[in-house]
């Protein structure tokens, strides 16, 4: 992945102070990536975690297609930390914040703690090198892009 492709001048600052974190975001991403566990790849097992989370999780994912489901967050993910490096609004980011939206699949703040932990929880499953600094960093990788999507639950 290159993550720099985006940035833009004005960015600089705020884009050399995480460049360290992406990167240490990147390098666990490809660890995490290129294992298979006895519960299937990280994907599959993020999925299981956070569905087995909540009883509200497992509701709102009764319907789902979980192979598209889990092909359309490998997707989404990279746009994310796109936008904790750039900031910037794409129609794909505002897209994904609108399926959550109060209107559509109604997503309360409260689920994206438990998406991100269980996100967590599962990367120090299949990261053999994650420490308090990779957590940090992929809590940095995602926080930007979670906070947008909780702004935007009432708005679309
Ligand atoms: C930053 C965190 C999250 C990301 C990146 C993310 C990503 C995605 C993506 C890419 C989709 C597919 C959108 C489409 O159909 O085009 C989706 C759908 C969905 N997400 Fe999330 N999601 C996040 C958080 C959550 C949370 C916290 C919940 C709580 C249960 C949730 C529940 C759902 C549901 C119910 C759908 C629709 C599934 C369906 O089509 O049946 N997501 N998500």
């Amino acid at each position: 992945m290159f993550y720099s492709c985006r940035t833009r001048v004005k960015f600089t600052v705020s884009f050399v102070a995480v460049t360290d974190s992406i990167q240490k975001f990147v390098d666990s991403y490809a660890r995490v990536g290129a294992r298979d566990l006895e519960t299937g790849n990280f994907f599959d097992a993020f999925y299981k975690q956070f569905v087995n989370s909540s009883p509200i999780v497992a509701d709102k994912f009764r319907n789902t297609d979980m192979d598209r489901q889990r092909d359309m967050l490998k997707v989404s993910l990279d746009h994310m930390v796109y936008f904790a490096i750039d900031r910037e609004e794409t129609e794909e980011i505002a897209r994904v914040a609108g399926v959550h939206s109060k209107s559509r699949t109604d997503i309360p703040h409260q689920l994206y703690e438990l998406w991100l932990e269980s996100l967590l929880a599962t990367v120090a499953r299949f990261d053999n090198k994650y420490d308090a600094e990779v957590e940090a960093a992929w809590r940095e990788a995602l926080g930007p892009a979670i906070a947008y999507m909780k702004r935007h639950y009432e708005k679309n």
